[in-house]
């Protein structure tokens, strides 16, 4: 079934060539994904080589882990590793058809970075970002042609997750949207199309969920009594494991995006900026399991 408001998939333009900017977590997963699902070579930059490396080594990791668990055969473990290179050379996204960026989540940083590519690759080759809260609109507004500008948000982790939101601006012309929609579904994952709004769909609803677990706890009830209460929701993680695994930064931005947006609906937690200065809310043990706050 179409989803809604995609436009005819005729329009899409095939990718060829991924470029992926940013090295971190979810730049990882997602180009693993699009190696996986599209066997298109990929590209994946960052600011300097250390992290350059750490990425491609993070994603022959997960290939390995693949290989170990039987979900893919010895070539196919070696034809994707010799599908993913990594650069620091931005001349190197010059033939890419597709860049997606996963950079600091911070406005100027994203709007510097696609400015910057535009002046490399061809002016129709689509920039996705993937930013979970800010405007696509404004990442955008600054370039000669916003209309190949377009949200493409994958959820943590990429690969288990099912969703990506595809998220149109008033620019975003019907090919580019075409593309993005056609690509999700090559990468085997449901998409729909939301509007440019803070935390477009899913978001708007966790940072109510992440907000309040959160303010309960900044006005006095203790996260062990929290965590436990919010076990048998029925979720697969409760709000404190659910903001763990997202990161506490990028869990504080969403936050903050919220209340900056909305004031009256959405709470901002200074102890959640806080415990983002050392990265964790669980004591957790060599494997990972919790043991305490
Ligand atoms: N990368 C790749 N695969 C992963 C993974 C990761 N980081 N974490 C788990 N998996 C895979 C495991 O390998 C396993 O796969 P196989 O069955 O093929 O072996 C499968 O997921 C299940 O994992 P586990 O059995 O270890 O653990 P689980 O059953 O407890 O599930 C979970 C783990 C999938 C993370 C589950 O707890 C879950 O769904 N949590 C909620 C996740 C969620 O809501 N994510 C959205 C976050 S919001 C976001 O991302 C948006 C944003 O902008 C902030």
């Amino acid at each position: 079934k179409k989803p809604v408001g995609a436009p005819d998939k005729k329009l899409a333009r095939p990718v060829t060539k991924v470029g992926v900017l940013g090295a971190g977590l979810m730049a990882t997963q997602f180009a693993l994904l699009f190696v996986r699902r599209l066997q298109v070579p990929v590209v994946i930059t960052d600011l300097d080589q250390a992290r350059v490396d750490k990425g491609v080594a993070a994603i022959h990791g997960e290939i390995d882990t693949l290989l170990g668990k039987g979900r893919i055969s010895q070539d196919e473990a070696n034809r994707l590793r010799a599908l993913v290179t990594g650069t620091t050379d931005k001349a190197d996204f010059a033939d890419c058809d597709w860049v997606i960026e996963a950079v600091f989540e911070e406005l100027g940083v994203k709007q510097d970075v696609f400015a910057e590519i535009e002046g490399i690759v061809s002016p129709e080759t689509i920039l996705a970002t993937n930013t979970s809260s800010l405007s696509v609109e404004q990442i955008g507004a600054k370039l000669q042609h916003p209309e190949r500008v377009v949200g493409f948000h994958f959820f943590n982790p990429v690969a288990v997750m099912p969703l990506i939101e595809v998220v149109r601006t008033p620019a975003t012309n019907d090919e580019t949207l075409s593309t993005a929609m056609v690509t999700a579904a090559n990468l085997k994952k449901n998409a729909v199309i939301t509007k440019d709004s803070p935390g477009f769909v899913v978001n708007r609803i966790l940072a109510k969920l992440l907000g309040e677990a959160m303010h309960a706890v900044d006005t006095g009830t203790p996260f062990e009594v929290m965590n436990r209460a919010l076990t048998p929701l029925g979720q697969p993680m409760t709000p404190f494991e659910l903001l763990e695994l997202v990161g506490l930064k990028v869990g504080a931005h969403v936050l903050d995006t919220h209340h900056a947006a909305f004031p009256d609906r959405f709470f901002q937690s200074e102890n959640l900026h806080r415990l983002a200065e050392h990265g964790r809310i669980f004591d957790r043990d060599a494997k990972g399991k919790i043991k305490g706050f």
